[in-house]
């Protein structure tokens, strides 16, 4: 088993370059199955969730490739009906875009009821309500999600909330149902217009992916296509709010600065300043910083995937600063972790108050999710002394090169073994002259 650990206390300074969206990756790599023809997706990012998911497209008979790190070319023209029950599956959210895709193609697609991060119940009752008006009969039996159907007919529908996860499906069955489908109250996020892009490419006919509606217009059949992903928000803002805990200066390159407004935003109000250029944020934090509230929400929203990142570096910004969830109903779990860290932070009901502490402890801790995983480097970086973190196996589901890249920055940080006292040890002593 490895773990991290890091000798905090050294303002990161540099440049880092971000690599591609997870979420973007996660719904690009299903949909490449919905054409016969060899799909070439680049820009994907090297990390735990891609990997699980290209293994699943290998199972269902897809030949892939790994032209290099970061392509893939992907041929699932013998792609029967899809029988998706495997446990590593279930362990991925972007698993149920198997439904979507596999509706569309082959109208009949059993998939495993997903997992991923524990952050709160997570229900998909809007996808099926999606499905169920493109006229596919969905059952759930022994953990798994049936969709069956002869025909997929363009629908009007309506999400009751709005989800990531629903509307890159709905949209991935209705881009190949009979007529025309009016997607309501989607959700706007960055991947979804990435995954829209995507598909239109494929020779789709999706219009107002990123808007209050989307329009799509059904085809017979998708063709193959050479596609990019966008570059990735989440880790983008990861790295800001780790150059600002640190009090570092650091150039985050081969970014979409408008995809970072609202965290940009954030940073500058509690005193941080953030520069802009055409691809590229440069984040410098040389002074005490401020308090803040923040609320989080779907995109244009503050990403409730930055909130626990963004509290950790409140944790360490002076006055009392309010964080409120409102997007998954038990996402604060992790502040405990934090607290072991000196941060003082009280939670009540979906709010966490965190008062500014002036500097975090070092201890041992444990991801207990990804993105809580981390706010949990950020801290441990900012600390003073040696911390190490378990559990980094779901740091590293989206997260790309932690340790080299925050190396890179003059972080100090290596992934060592658990059981191997002499790992701690070695890396001390190396430590120790940094
Ligand atoms: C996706 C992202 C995740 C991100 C989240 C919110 C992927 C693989 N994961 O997750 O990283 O944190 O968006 O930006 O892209 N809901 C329902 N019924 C549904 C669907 C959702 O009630 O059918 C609720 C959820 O419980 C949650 C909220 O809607 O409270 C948002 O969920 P959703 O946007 O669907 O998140 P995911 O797609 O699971």
């Amino acid at each position: 088993m490895k773990q991290y650990i890091i000798k905090g206390g050294k303002p990161l300074r540099g440049s880092v370059t971000i690599g591609g969206a997870k979420n973007s990756a996660l719904g690009i790599l299903v949909a490449s199955v919905m054409t016969n023809e060899p799909v070439i997706v680049e820009n994907l990012p090297d990390i735990g969730d891609v990997q699980v998911l290209l293994n699943a497209i290998r199972e269902i008979g897809a030949i892939v490739e790994q032209i290099d790190e970061h392509t893939v070319r992907i041929n699932a023209s013998l792609v029967g009906d899809v029988c998706m029950d495997y446990d590593f599956i279930r362990k991925i959210r972007g698993s149920y875009y198997f439904i979507g895709a596999m509706l569309g193609k082959r109208r009949k697609a059993t998939v495993a009821l997903p997992g991923g991060c524990q952050i709160g119940t997570r229900p998909i009752d809007q996808h099926i309500k999606g499905f169920e008006a493109l006229g596919a009969k969905i059952s759930i039996e022994h953990g798994n999600v049936e969709a069956v159907t002869d025909k997929l007919v363009g629908s009007h529908i309506y999400l009751d909330c709005i989800s990531v996860g629903a509307t890159i499906n709905i949209m991935m069955a209705a881009c190949m149902a009979e007529g025309k489908t009016i997607i309501e109250n989607p959700a706007k996020e960055p991947h979804i217009v990435d995954v829209a892009n995507f598909l239109n490419s494929m020779g789709a006919d999706i219009k107002g992916a990123g808007t209050d509606t989307i329009r799509i217009r059904g085809v017979e059949s998708l063709h193959g296509t050479t596609y990019s992903i966008i570059p990735d928000q989440i880790e983008a803002g990861t790295y800001m709010m780790a150059a600002a805990a640190t009090g570092g200066d650091v150039l985050i390159q081969n970014v979409i600065p408008k995809h970072l407004d609202v965290i940009s935003a954030k940073l500058i109000e509690i005193g941080v300043t953030v520069e802009e250029y055409p691809d590229a944020v440069r984040v410098i934090a040389n002074k005490k910083l401020r308090h803040t509230n923040v609320k989080t929400f779907p995109y244009p929203g503050f990403p409730t995937d930055m909130q626990p990142q963004f509290a950790a570096l409140l944790s360490l910004s002076e006055g009392t600063s309010m964080v409120t969830e409102t997007v998954f109903e038990d996402r604060l779990k992790y502040t405990s972790e934090l607290c072991r860290m000196g941060a003082k932070i009280k939670v009540e009901g979906t709010t966490a108050f965190i008062t500014g502490v002036d500097g975090l402890e070092s201890a041992a801790v444990c991801a207990p999710d990804l993105r809580a995983g981390a706010a949990l480097v950020i801290a441990a970086l900012a600390a003073d002394g040696y911390t190490t973190i378990d559990q980094i196996e779901y740091i590293e589901r989206g997260y790309e090169g932690v340790c080299e890249k925050i190396r890179n920055l003059g972080g100090v940080m290596e992934k060592i073994d658990i059981d191997d006292n002499s790992d701690i040890q070695r890396f001390k002593l190396r430590a120790s002259n940094q």
